[in-house]
């Protein structure tokens, strides 16, 4: 079996593809998965360089603790521990789980305690492993905003995995949607049911002659007080980032005690939850991921640093044999 190892800390260099001669054998509450699809994400990013440096708090300190890389997966239970009683196998299961599971493999072992579900028979497995990630995070920066139908969101970011996810999942809400994108993918996002598209290329989105109720920027690139002049009087920012100077988790701590404009940071917990939203989306037919490149996993690293270029657009799957 193919398995993608790295012993320390760093770029996609730091990782080498292994052809391993046992496959690993469940523990009681364990399932042995035989991977079909994964992707490469931030998030495997986050995972395999150790930054920000906060990840390491969970991931191990000093060196990973998790050899194999890799977050999410689709795939088949092909053998489970004794405790299992929520898969067979045979069944076609999905998950994900976001300090790393060690799926970048052809088979992995992973605790049916973590988010794992049947994969909806709608999809193919590619479809399922690149639901995760981004819609986990954009069920999360949306979670914490109250809107309601009608109301106008502005979008920035439409071609990443979480503003993708998000503009789908706003559209799912009866929510005007206003998203940015380079020009190649306006027709994309139209098709996608986005009411209005900038081309963030020609068009600088904050100077928009509009009045939003809810600014996302799911790609991290603005901040605050350049957004506050499309903002309505009582409206809410949110940023997928830090901000360039770490200020959104300390406005947002602000923002409690102030009226008017404000930043929310919401903060991503359970999976499981996240996980069975995007369930009842995909199986309404509400919800597909966007796609871009596939790899096969024997080309991982280029797949690493296609990621870490910021270009993807969507997802980036990688296919076993
Ligand atoms: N806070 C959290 O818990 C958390 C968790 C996960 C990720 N994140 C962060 O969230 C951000 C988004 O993650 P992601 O996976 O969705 O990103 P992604 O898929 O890698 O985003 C890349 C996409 O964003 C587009 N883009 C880049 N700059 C843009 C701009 N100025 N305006 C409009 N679109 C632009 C790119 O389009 P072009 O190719 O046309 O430029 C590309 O399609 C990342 O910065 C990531 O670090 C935060």
């Amino acid at each position: 079996m193919k398995a993608s190892i790295r012993n320390k800390y760093g770029s996609p260099d730091v990782i080498n593809l292994t052809t391993r001669s046992h496959i690993p054998f469940p523990q009681k509450d364990e399932i042995l998965v035989k991977v079909k699809a994964t992707t490469v994400n931030r998030s495997d990013c986050g995972v395999l360089t150790g930054k920000p440096w906060a990840i390491r708090l969970f991931t191990g300190l000093l060196e990973p603790r998790l050899k194999v890389t890799g977050t999410d997966f689709s795939g088949v239970v092909v053998s489970k521990g004794d405790d299992v009683d929520k898969f067979n196998i045979g069944d076609d299961v999905y998950g994900f789980f976001d300090q790393g599971i060690g799926s970048h493999a052809s088979y992995f072992c992973v605790s049916t305690k973590k988010a794992i579900l049947k994969k909806p028979w709608k999809i193919t497995y590619e479809q399922a492993a690149a639901s995760l990630e981004g819609a986990h995070y954009a069920f999360y920066f949306l979670d914490k905003v109250v809107l309601k139908k009608g109301d106008k969101v502005l979008l920035n970011g439409g071609t990443g995995a979480i503003g993708n996810a998000a503009l789908q999942f706003l559209k799912y809400r009866g929510i005007h949607v206003t998203v940015t994108c380079e020009t190649d993918y306006i027709p994309v996002l139209e098709s996608m049911g986005a009411d209005k598209v900038v081309d963030y290329t020609k068009e600088d989105f904050a100077k928009l002659d509009d009045q939003f109720d809810f600014v996302f920027d799911a790609v991290g690139k603005s901040t605050f007080w350049k957004c506050k002049p499309i903002m309505k009087p009582n409206a809410i920012y949110v940023s997928s980032e830090l901000g360039p100077y770490w200020q959104n988790p300390l406005l947002a701590l602000i923002a409690q005690f102030i009226k008017g404009k404000k930043v929310k940071f919401p903060l991503p917990f359970s999976i499981h939850r996240s996980m069975v939203f995007i369930n009842e989306l995909i199986e309404k037919d509400k919800f597909r991921p966007l796609i871009d490149q596939r790899y096969p996993i024997s080309e991982i690293r280029d797949a690493f640093e296609y990621v870490m270029s910021g270009k993807k657009k969507g997802n980036v799957v990688l296919t076993f044999d």
